[in-house]
């Protein structure tokens, strides 16, 4: 769709009640310039979600503008970005970034666009949405009046996510908005039109020209938003996740065996991470919901007398996910090692809440997830998404009394932090060693005594407990000490 003469909304003078825009807009009348507030801001303003980042857009220089903007509000910093013709101040908690109108036009093989000066239409044009295309005035003769040229306002009305040209177009000259659309719509709980959605399907292979660190930008808000499954069901609906995290594609699908079906993994893993939602804001741990089962693919095998089994699937889990991370340009930091983490031991709580919870089986988990124990936790109670209810009743159930165990007995016995009473060293001197294989021997024997209950987690009895290892080991006691 081509720009008509935009529709144009008065009064909406009350948004802008902000010495920000006051002085702009004086400036604007002073050196007769035409400029407009754009984009995600507006959008938001109507959508009454709270934004600190203004966009304004001026006919002229941008830079050249935020450097008196800057003076008036009591010579402010202000970041001048040459190269793209931009420039930033922050005032108080807004972050006000000023650019020129610009015309773009792009080339097959980049995201970067020729750019050239130009209208407000121009540059209303080039955006990717109809609803991030709205500009509020900020000339003193209309301000205030709101420029809608797409029906951006009647598509925020209908909760919809249209491209103000031709999808084709608008998708092809920039892929990420690919991810964007659907980023927006888990975000909003907006549907993408159908033509956008079908621009979105004929694209799918552009999105190679994007960068990963970007990608991974887009699908962790989709991880973040309050129902993030409408973004994951998008992206496999429109074929971009084949392409961008094929690994979860492929746990789409159920096998029959004698008529035996599993589950649907793709489906269950997107429940798990819905489950998660409220309980957590911690990107990672999202992050694990959605690669706790990700080994199941490869790991299936229909077994006599078994049925359908997983064996080890989150060990090879574990060890899929630093590939994964590396691909999709997530952080191979600590943040990984916590993500491993979690799936490795995500189902030692089940298997615990559907035995005898025995006292040493609670140290050995402590000691192992440490001060991550409670996400396990969050991450085990949201991976219960068996239909029949009375089932997930009693898995709480026993999920509750896990956590009251842990919490008795991390009291009693101090083991989440683990510190080995007897090092190697005092193992060395005690029974004058040189490095060998006995000292770890020792250390392992002494470590399991505690978290099997047998010794308490002191020194004294530790120490005792080395000496008669010893002696059964036909060690020597150096007599120097
Ligand atoms: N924009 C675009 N194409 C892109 C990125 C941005 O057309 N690939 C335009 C849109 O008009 C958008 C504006 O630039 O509203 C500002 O972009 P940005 O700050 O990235 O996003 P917002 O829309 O403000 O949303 P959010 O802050 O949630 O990312």
């Amino acid at each position: 769709m081509q720009q008509n003469t935009p529709e144009v909304y008065t009064g909406m003078k009350k948004h802008l009640d902000h010495i920000v825009f006051k002085t702009i807009s004086d400036i604007c009348s002073e050196d007769n310039l035409e400029a407009y507030v754009i984009g995600g801001f507006v959008r938001d303003l109507f959508l009454k979600r709270p934004s600190k980042d203004i966009d304004v857009v001026v006919i002229g220089s941008g830079i050249e503008l935020a450097e008196k903007v800057a003076i008036k509000l009591g010579n402010l910093r202000l970041n001048v970005f040459k190269n793209f013709g931009t420039a930033m101040l922050r005032y108080r908690d807004l972050e006000v970034e000023f650019v020129g109108a610009r015309k773009e036009s792009y080339q097959r093989d980049s995201r970067k666009p020729i750019v050239e000066n130009g209208t407000l239409e121009d540059d209303q044009n080039r955006r990717d949405f109809t609803i991030n295309a709205l500009a509020l005035s900020l000339k003193k003769e209309n301000f205030g009046d709101l420029l809608d040229p797409f029906g951006g306002m009647a598509d925020l009305e209908t909760q919809t996510i249209r491209t103000p040209m031709d999808p084709d177009v608008t998708f092809s000259d920039d892929p990420l908005r690919m991810m964007r659309a659907i980023r927006f719509a888990t975000q909003l709980g907006f549907k993408i039109e159908e033509k956008t959605f079908e621009g979105i399907i004929n694209n799918k292979d552009r999105i190679e020209i994007v960068s990963g660190e970007r990608i991974a930008d887009e699908l962790n808000k989709i991880v973040l938003a309050a129902k993030p499954s409408i973004g994951f069901k998008l992206l496999d609906k429109t074929g971009l996740l084949n392409i961008i995290f094929p690994e979860l594609q492929e746990m789409k699908g159920v096998d029959k065996v004698n008529g035996r079906a599993h589950k649907d993994n793709f489906y269950h893993t997107l429940e798990v991470l819905d489950r998660i939602v409220p309980n957590t804001d911690n990107l990672w741990l999202r992050w694990s919901a959605i690669l706790h089962d990700i080994a199941k693919p490869r790991t299936k095998k229909f077994e006599k007398g078994q049925g359908w089994t997983f064996h080890n699937h989150n060990f090879i889990g574990e060890k899929m996910i630093p590939g994964i991370f590396r691909r999709m340009k997530l952080p191979m930091n600590e943040k990984l090692k916590f993500v491993q983490k979690m799936v490795g031991l995500h189902m030692r709580p089940i298997v615990l809440s559907q035995e005898i919870v025995t006292d040493s089986a609670v140290r050995r988990l402590l000691f192992e997830a440490g001060d991550d124990i409670d996400d396990l936790m969050t991450l085990c109670e949201a991976d219960i998404t068996s239909k029949n209810e009375d089932k997930v009743k009693r898995y709480m159930r026993n999920f509750k009394l896990v956590r009251q165990k842990l919490k008795e007995i991390e009291e009693k016995d101090r083991v989440r932090n683990f510190q080995p009473p007897i090092s190697g060293e005092l193992i060395i001197e005690t029974f004058k060693l040189d490095p060998c294989k006995a000292i770890g021997d020792i250390k392992t024997a002494i470590k399991d005594a505690i978290l099997d209950g047998k010794i308490p987690n002191e020194y004294e009895p530790a120490f005792e407990y080395m000496l008669k290892l010893g002696k059964e080991m036909g060690l020597t006691l150096n007599n120097n000490e």
